[in-house]
């Protein structure tokens, strides 16, 4: 359930409590000078997107419909490292990738970098099958958590430090991804 507390919006899920953090409008803007980066970068190659299910189906759509002039790919990728609020430390592979990637420029569109560790295997798999280069873009990084120095994302929407977060494709235990907003937990 969605309270307003002084305009601000707040959530209750799972027995935490959630503040809004990043509203849809900030997001946008996130979103479209994600977009403006990969359209100068990309506006001569023909990219195929590879979409991190199942948290970054709704950055890829409001992101690859905010691109210009990119002649591009979409395919996507099932994979799962958590459980409740941490990761597993194990990447599982839910579906598979069904698109060649021989010889493509690649670029993943993932929720949130944590870790690292689902970018850093996604890499490798990818390079593994061929392609020419793999890119990140990601709606949320957490620099401070990072792990794997290779998955550091080329394209960021938002910084932002060690707090779970929820909404804009992001879930707690596979519910409210729908939200509109981001909202961070609160200690
Ligand atoms: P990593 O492999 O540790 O980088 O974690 C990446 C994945 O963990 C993301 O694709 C998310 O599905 C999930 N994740 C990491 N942090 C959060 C969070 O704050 N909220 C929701 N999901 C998260």
């Amino acid at each position: 359930m969605i309270f307003f507390f002084n305009s601000m919006r707040t959530i209750d899920e799972q027995g935490y409590h959630f503040d809004e953090w990043l509203t849809p409008k900030e997001i946008a803007k996130d979103v479209q000078q994600v977009a403006k980066q990969i359209s100068a970068d990309y506006a001569d190659k023909e990219p195929l997107f590879v979409v991190v299910l199942n948290g970054a189906f709704v950055f890829a759509a409001d992101l690859l419909r905010a691109l210009e002039n990119v002649r591009c790919e979409v395919t996507f990728i099932r994979v799962s490292s958590y459980w409740g609020m941490s990761s597993t430390g194990q990447l599982e592979f839910i579906v598979p990738l069904q698109q060649v990637v021989d010889n493509r420029d690649v670029v993943i569109v993932e929720d949130i970098v944590d870790t690292g560790l689902t970018i850093h295997q996604l890499k490798a798999h990818l390079r593994g099958l061929g392609a020419t280069s793999v890119r990140v873009a990601s709606m949320l990084f957490k620099p401070n958590k990072l792990e794997y120095e290779d998955a550091k994302p080329d394209y960021v929407g938002h910084e932002i430090t060690d707090e779970f977060v929820i909404g804009y494709g992001l879930d707690f235990d596979g519910f409210v991804r729908n939200l509109d907003a981001i909202y961070k937990v609160k200690e």
